[in-house]
């Protein structure tokens, strides 16, 4: 039986289009879930949106539609957005499914019924762009800590969660798993900042609005809209009505979050799984932020494009490779219509496009499109195909602690041994002298093979490209295992014609 990788991006507000941000995320999320695909994993990748909440609501009133005709909207687009960036999630969840809002119900009136959840009053300060409930000392300058904008003073009637019962074992699963919290920076904020002060109790319910999954048993109070969020990772698996697909996939293997929500995840979550005697995620990675010229990407500043326009311009894989080729998976990075384009150019269209256009080419110029092997191996063939052998435990190394840039890096770095291997080989001197036919025959099989390999690593993070490649080859050899074989391409085969995979981009 294979084994199960069950991955999630966040669920996203839907208060506005979703913009490179949201796309980053989701992006990394698919590459990693393609990447366990095509090494033999039997992968669930679930995204989606969290549509409840007092935000939600005040936007749907100046926009004079109600709350769900507001999202609706931008759900639709939003997968739309997905389809052009070939997302392969396997679930999108929206927090307004009738199944999602009758299993919170359940799940808030299980942890009441077993004395996890209290009633009580609220009195504190509250962010209503985060949703996020503060403390006097948290928010002194009555500033939300996480967004710097104003929080207002709240006093209601709520039900509370026993956070503080969990804080010690809480603790303890972060002392026995090293990896749940990555990297690591973000653990030491956690524990810093938020767990070694002391959890209070947290706030779980409101009344003072009502877009939101009433509690059954006193329906003037909604659930909290973090409350409601998290467990869409496991509603969506049936929780706590179904247990199929929990037994399969619960818990999760990896929650790729942004690093301002790490905190949401890593301990209110937990609480609730321990409250709700489940097992807690395998991992919690907080990555960083994609900033436009140094600054927050935000609507209101209206300093960024639709991603479909990028897409237009310059390709799906393109965009795709940029956002996880060039920030440092973990860091902050910058995003520039600039750096895609000189990325695009530099990688995909000189690298990769010229390599496969030049092999395929010379092919058909010299062997009219016919892939042979005659073996007349010379001492530089060694070198090329050790690489290309040894890329795939390197890719699987770097995978797995997700550094997403340097596994693709490493790909790259043998694609341009390859373009040096034809420098270093000169096919159009070998063509000119008939007794080197074979030994011509055996450097465009090398190059050719080594194409096909790294066209299959390459296909979680560029799968349109890689296809492309792999149908100019004609090859049947596509599969994981047949790239540890260096000699499973096909001789005899019929190359189709090269395309341009890249036109290389002027620069604006
Ligand atoms: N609804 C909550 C999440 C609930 S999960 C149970 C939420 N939504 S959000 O729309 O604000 O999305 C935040 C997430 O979007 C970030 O954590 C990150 O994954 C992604 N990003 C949004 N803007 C981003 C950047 N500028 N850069 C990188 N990621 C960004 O929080």
């Amino acid at each position: 039986m294979k084994e199960k990788f069950y991955i999630t991006t966040p669920i996203y507000y839907p208060s506005a289009n979703f913009h490179i941000g949201h796309c980053y995320t989701t992006i990394i999320a698919d590459s990693i879930a393609r990447y366990k695909r095509l090494t033999g994993y039997d992968v669930y990748y679930q995204t989606g949106t969290d549509e409840h909440g007092e935000k939600i609501e005040k936007k749907a009133r100046e926009a004079g539609v109600t709350p769900k005709e507001y999202v609706d909207k931008i759900i639709e687009d939003a997968k739309d957005l997905w389809k052009s960036l070939n997302i392969s999630y396997n679930y999108f969840i929206r927090t307004t499914d009738e199944d999602h809002v009758r299993r919170v119900q359940k799940i808030f009136k299980k942890l009441y019924d077993q004395g996890d959840i209290y009633k009580g009053t609220y009195e504190g300060l509250y962010c209503v762009p985060c949703e996020s409930f503060w403390t006097e000392s948290q928010a002194s300058d009555g500033k939300c800590p996480d967004c710097g904008r104003e929080v207002k003073l709240v006093s209601e009637e709520a039900y509370f969660f026993k956070l503080s019962k969990y804080q010690d074992r809480l603790v303890k699963y972060y002392d026995e798993h090293p990896d749940f919290i990555l990297p690591l920076s973000r653990k030491n904020e956690m524990l810093n900042n938020f767990i070694n002060p002391g959890l209070e109790d947290l706030c779980v319910s409101r009344t003072s609005f009502t877009w939101g999954i009433p509690v059954d048993f006193d329906p003037k109070h909604v659930v909290y809209v973090w409350v409601d969020a998290l467990s869409n990772y496991i509603t969506s698996l049936g929780y706590p009505e179904e247990d199929t697909l929990m037994k399969k996939y619960w818990p999760a293997d990896l929650h790729l979050v942004g690093k301002e929500i790490v905190r949401f995840h890593v301990i209110i979550w937990p609480c609730m799984l321990m409250a709700l005697d489940l097992p807690l995620p395998h991992q919690v990675f907080g990555h960083g932020w994609l900033k436009i010229d140094g600054g927050k990407i935000s609507k209101s500043l209206g300093n960024y494009k639709d991603p479909r326009e990028y897409i237009d311009s310059y390709g799906v894989d393109a965009v795709r490779y940029y956002a996880l080729r060039e920030v440092p998976f973990g860091s902050d990075g910058n995003f520039s219509e600039e750096a895609l384009i000189s990325r695009t150019n530099s990688d995909l269209a000189n690298t990769l496009g010229n390599l496969v256009n030049r092999s395929i080419t010379m092919s058909h110029k010299y062997f009219e499109g016919i892939v042979s092997n005659p073996k007349v191996t010379e001492d530089v063939d060694n070198d090329l195909i050790s690489s290309v052998l040894a890329l795939k435990d390197i890719v699987e190394a770097k995978m797995n602690s997700l550094k997403v840039n340097e596994a693709i890096e490493e790909i790259m770095e043998v694609l341009r041994s390859c373009n040096k291997y034809i420098d270093e080989t000169t096919p159009w001197t070998l063509a000119k002298d008939e007794s080197k036919k074979d030994r011509l025959a055996t450097v465009l099989y090398n190059l050719l093979e080594s194409i096909r390999i790294c066209a299959i690593l390459l296909s979680p993070f560029i799968p349109d490209t890689s296809k492309k490649i792999l149908d100019e080859l004609n090859t049947k050899e596509t599969s994981y295992e047949s790239i540890s074989n260096f000699g499973a391409l096909e001789t005899g085969l019929n190359l189709n014609e090269p395309t341009i995979l890249f036109q290389r981009i002027e620069a604006k």
